[in-house]
């Protein structure tokens, strides 16, 4: 008989879990399949703020039980690193940051008790209103697809199993519990899956399934998604638990949809309702014995592996870890405007800065839903212009509520900062009892905000606009009027530092949006927050604005520099199973800075339907001054495919494609050249 040790092999639990499932009551099985906790616990702690919730395991047998703790901006049990919200890292650009993060999460999660983390979010933006838009990483599968998985790398170094979530195509908050959502096979298969497969190619040990319907069933029931796709096509060996308010509506429909774990507690995966469905002949036991095993093969899979580390109380919000919450703030920022090169401010030519707006000196860090991590102090934006100025300039601050005040105060600074934005009561997770979250009504800022804007800006030409958000905000009514904007996002609790940092030229900034933002949110796909039933189209985003010729406001990865970069002497090879894409980057300025270099390959000569241009590789580098580096982005063959829905499999057009390098998705900012496969 094998016994549980350390250093198991793969074949060792199997044989292991074989011994266990043929002395397990059917009882016991079912114990494998929910957590343990009641939902009103759950509400009690505010979310899952307070501890971790456990699930599974089995004493006779030694397996210890899964410990659910979530995310994705930290670990949201009290005391941990807050870090920028998903969208802003996905503004980074930085897999290997994100990497780094994940082994924050990781530690902070053992160091917690928990071993389950379920904040890999990886849903698409299909729509900038979307409530829990700051949750995920972007409007592009591939962009995602990538961080998920770098989340997912650092976080399972650590013996923590990552969840990858919510599977799939949720993307409207307010309607999350009924919505169905329709598609077509290829929209399915190259717009709203890619990312998750891409974790589970990862090594991701965990699948959350959505609340919503994907064409007329609940993803939690959904056999198509879960049995066929996920467990079968993809070879997915973890387990799939649900989500937790009802994300299973009753017994057969979740166990014959490969629904492994009902979440947070049993109401239909009961023992006695799961042998009622057994001896009606609505489920089998071959369906039971295989969910039992997928959710113990992968805790033990995880719990007998030798640790690398000691997991002590002291990791949670160490000095080490709140370093890497400030780096991800620095780099997640982006310049979205700069007129007369503005930014960076000289603190030797100034003697008074005011600065404006309700978020000037909050708290802001995100939603109040799932995904709080609850910190006590928070760099604010004046707190960090304060730290990073000490006495050396007079700094004025202002709500901003009262604009003719504001103009007074504006008039008499050299320098306005004005913050304004979202928080939580904007967007985020919608929990009705608590009033909180919810989808956007409106793109643009508030009222007020705006009215804030322009009075300052009719005093004091040196004006910049802060934005705090986890999305696209439209910028229209006032954005001629002042020089500069920075999009600084949810940036967790080290923000304030970062800003000050970028807004004095100490760090330069490079991040690059995620999204496009439109002019007008008429050129966005449609949205209803309370929608019934809504239809997914093939194209969002960039490939819609693409597609349709529509001009943005900002497209997606733009963003600028204290410096500029210059690119020259594209090439493309087409080696083996690979396109290779090679360009010099030049830093033409007087500054160093990062540059986010994206590869987009073209089909404008396809047979079928198809985006003009998709994001294919990024990489983020530094240059300093009058450096040049040659970039080489490599992009497997098989990334040029797409999903024949006739034969039901991914094909490679041989046809002339295009293969485009440079700083934002922008026509004018890439050099293109042709190739064959
Ligand atoms: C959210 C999930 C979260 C879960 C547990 C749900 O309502 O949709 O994202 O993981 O709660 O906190």
């Amino acid at each position: 008989m094998i016994e549980i040790k350390k250093g198991m092999t793969k074949k060792e639990i199997e044989e292991y879990i074989d011994h266990v499932l043929n002395q397990m009551s059917l009882e016991e099985k079912v114990n494998q399949m929910k957590g343990k906790r009641f939902l009103f616990k759950v509400i009690e702690d505010r979310g899952v703020g307070k501890r971790t919730y456990d699930g599974a395991g089995s004493k006779r047998f030694n397996i210890p039980s899964f410990e659910f703790t979530d995310g994705p901006r930290g670990v949201v049990i009290q005391g941990s690193t807050c870090f920028p919200v998903s969208m802003a890292r996905g503004a980074s650009w930085d897999l290997d940051l994100e990497e780094r993060i994940g082994n924050v999460i990781g530690r902070e999660t053992r160091a917690h008790g928990g071993n389950l983390y379920g904040g890999v979010c990886i849903n698409l933006l299909r729509h900038p209103a979307w409530g829990r838009a700051q949750e995920t990483y972007g409007e592009d599968p591939f962009l995602i697809g990538e961080f998920g998985a770098a989340l997912t790398r650092g976080v399972q170094k650590h013996n923590v199993m990552a969840t990858a979530k919510h599977y799939a195509a949720n993307s409207i908050e307010k309607a999350r519990f009924k919505v169905n959502v329709k598609m077509d096979e290829r929209t399915l298969r190259e717009v709203y899956l890619p990312h998750f497969k891409r974790c589970i190619d990862e090594g991701c040990a965990t699948i959350m399934s959505a609340y919503n319907k994907v064409r007329g069933k609940y993803c939690g029931h959904n056999d198509y998604l879960l049995r066929k796709i996920l467990k079968g096509e993809w070879g997915f060996k973890g387990f799939v638990h649900s989500d937790w308010m009802d994300g299973v509506k009753d017994t057969v429909g979740g166990v014959t949809g490969g629904l492994d774990v009902e979440m947070p507690r049993a109401k239909y995966y009961k023992y006695k309702k799961i042998k009622r469905a057994l001896d009606q002949g609505e489920i089998t036991e071959d369906m039971i014995n295989d969910a039992a095993r997928r959710v113990m093969r992968t805790i033990l899979n995880y719990t007998t592996r030798e640790d690398t580390q000691k997991y002590g109380q002291d990791l949670i919000g160490c000095k080490e870890h709140y370093k890497i919450a400030l780096e991800a703030a620095e780099k997640s920022m982006v310049l979205i405007k700069n007129d007369n090169k503005i930014l960076p401010l000289d603190k030797n030519k100034i003697k008074k800065l005011a600065i404006f707006g309700k978020y000037a000196n909050v708290k802001n860090v995100g939603d109040y839903g799932s995904s709080n991590v609850s910190v006590k102090e928070v760099s604010t934006p004046l707190k960090g212009i304060k730290n990073y100025l000490g006495d050396s300039i007079e700094i004025i601050s202002s709500n901003g509520k009262d604009p003719v005040r504001a103009k007074e105060i504006a008039k008499e600074a050299e320098v306005s900062v004005i913050v304004v934005g979202l928080n939580w009561r904007d967007e985020g997770e919608y929990i009705k009892e608590l009033r909180i979250g919810g989808d956007r009504d409106n793109l643009s800022l508030h009222d007020k905000d705006i009215e804030l804007i322009k009075a300052v800006a009719s005093e004091n030409e040196n004006c910049i606009v802060v934005l705090i958000g986890g999305s696209a905000i439209t910028m229209e009514e006032w954005k001629e009027q002042v020089p500069a904007i920075l999009m600084a996002w949810y940036s967790g609790v080290e923000g304030g530092n970062a800003l000050a940092k970028i807004l004095f030229g100490d760090v330069n900034p490079g991040g690059k949006l995620p999204f496009t933002i439109p002019k007008d949110p008429k050129d966005l796909p449609y949205f209803d927050k309370n929608a019934e039933e809504i239809e997914y189209g093939y194209y969002h985003g960039y490939t819609l604005f693409d597609k349709n010729r529509y001009e943005p406001a900002f497209p997606f990865g733009f963003g600028l520099s204290y410096t500029t970069f210059s690119y020259s002497d594209l090439q493309v090879e087409v080696k083996d199973d690979k396109v290779i894409g090679t360009i010099d980057v030049k830093n033409i300025g007087k500054v160093a800075g990062d540059e986010v270099v994206q590869l987009y390959i073209g089909f404008e000569q396809s047979q079928i339907d198809r985006p003009v241009k998709l994001l294919k590789g990024f990489t983020r580098i530094n240059l300093k001054p009058n450096e040049t580096k040659n970039i080489k982005i490599e992009v497997p063959k098989k990334n040029l495919s797409w999903y024949n829905p006739e034969s039901k499999s991914w094909e490679i057009e041989q046809i002339e494609y295009t293969l485009y390098m440079g700083g934002s998705s922008r026509i004018d900012d890439l050099l293109s050249i042709q190739f064959h496969l």
